[in-house]
C-alpha cells in the first residue's frame, strides 16, 4: 500500500499531481479550503491553530497504518495580496504568512512527526518556485515565504541524516503553469505588479505549460533517487 499527503491539492497542479498518483496505485488525501474531490480533506492554512488539529487526527488516523511507500507533497500556497509593502492590508499579510510559510511547515512538520518511524521509503518534496531566487516587486510575501522554505528543507534534510528511517526532502521548482495563480497574477494591476505585461506575454505566446504536464515532471522527481536537500527544477 503506497500512500500520497498533497496540500492544495484541489486544482492546479496539486490537482494534477494527486491524479496522477491515484493512477500510479497510491491512496491520495489532500487537503484544501474548497476539498471538492473524494479524496479531499477540508482545511485551511490561512489559520494555523485551527487547521492543525485536524490536521494531525488525520495524519494519526492515517499513520495506524504500515505503509509500503509514503510520498508527501508541500503545494498549497496564495499569491495574495500583491502590491507593495506600505499599502498592504495587516491581516491579509498575516494571512498570507500563515498559508505560504506557517500552515506549510506545521504540515511537513506534522507529517514528520507522523511518520518518521515507518521503515518505508519517504520522500517529501517542497513545491517552491523561481520567486524563491529572485525579488519580484509585489510579491514580497510570497518570495520571502518560498525562500524560507526552501532553507526548512534543506535544514530537514541534514537532520534526517540522523533518523534510521529518513525522509528524503526535496525542493522542487515547478516552473510557470497555467493555473489560477498565472491568472491571478495576469489580473494585477501594474502599480501593484510591475512586471505585469511580461507574465500576459508569456500566456500570450503559449510558454505556460499545463499542470498535467508539469505534474509528469514532478513524480517522476518523486520516483527518482534525488539526493535528499537538493533544489531540483522540473524543466531546466
Ligand atoms: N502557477 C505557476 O506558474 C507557479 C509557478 C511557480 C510555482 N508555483 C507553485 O506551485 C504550487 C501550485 O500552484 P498552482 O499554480 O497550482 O496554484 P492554484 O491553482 O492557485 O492552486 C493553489 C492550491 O492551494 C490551495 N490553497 C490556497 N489557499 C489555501 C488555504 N488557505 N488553505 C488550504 N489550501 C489553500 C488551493 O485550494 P483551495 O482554493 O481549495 O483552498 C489550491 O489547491 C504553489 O506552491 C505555487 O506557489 C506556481
Amino acid at each position: 500500500m503506497k500512500l500520497a499527503i498533497i496540500s492544495g491539492g484541489s486544482k492546479g497542479l496539486g490537482h494534477a499531481i494527486a491524479e496522477k498518483l491515484i493512477v500510479d496505485g497510491y491512496q491520495v488525501v489532500e487537503f484544501s479550503r474548497s476539498a471538492p474531490h473524494a479524496y479531499s480533506v477540508k482545511l485551511d492554512f490561512s489559520a494555523p491553530d485551527l487547521m492543525l488539529p485536524a490536521l494531525s487526527a488525520n495524519l494519526e488516523t492515517l499513520a495506524a497504518k504500515q505503509w509500503d511507500e509514503i510520498v508527501v507533497v508541500s503545494n498549497a500556497a496564495s499569491l495574495s495580496p500583491i502590491g507593495p509593502t506600505s499599502k498592504k492590508n495587516s491581516m491579509a499579510v498575516l494571512a498570507n504568512i500563515n498559508i505560504n510559510f506557517t500552515s506549510a511547515i506545521l504540515f511537513m512538520s506534522e507529517v514528520i512527526k507522523h511518520f518518521q518511524s515507518q521503515p518505508c521509503r519517504k520522500v517529501l518534496a517542497s513545491i517552491s518556485s523561481g520567486a524563491a531566487l529572485k525579488a519580484y516587486s509585489g510579491w514580497s510575501l510570497y518570495c520571502s515565504a518560498k525562500a524560507g522554505l526552501e532553507s526548512y528543507v534543506r535544514t530537514v534534510a541534514v537532520e534526517q541524516e540522523s533518523e534510521t528511517s529518513p525522509f528524503v526532502m526535496l525542493n522542487i521548482d515547478p516552473g510557470v503553469m497555467d493555473t489560477d495563480m498565472q491568472s491571478l497574477i495576469r489580473s494585477s494591476h501594474k502599480d501593484d505588479f510591475p512586471a505585469v505585461d511580461y507574465f500576459i506575454h508569456r500566456k500570450e505566446s503559449g510558454e505556460l505549460r499545463t499542470p498535467d504536464q508539469v505534474a509528469i515532471g514532478v513524480v517522476k522527481i518523486l520516483h527518482s533517487d534525488a539526493t535528499s536537500g537538493t533544489r531540483i527544477a522540473v524543466f531546466s
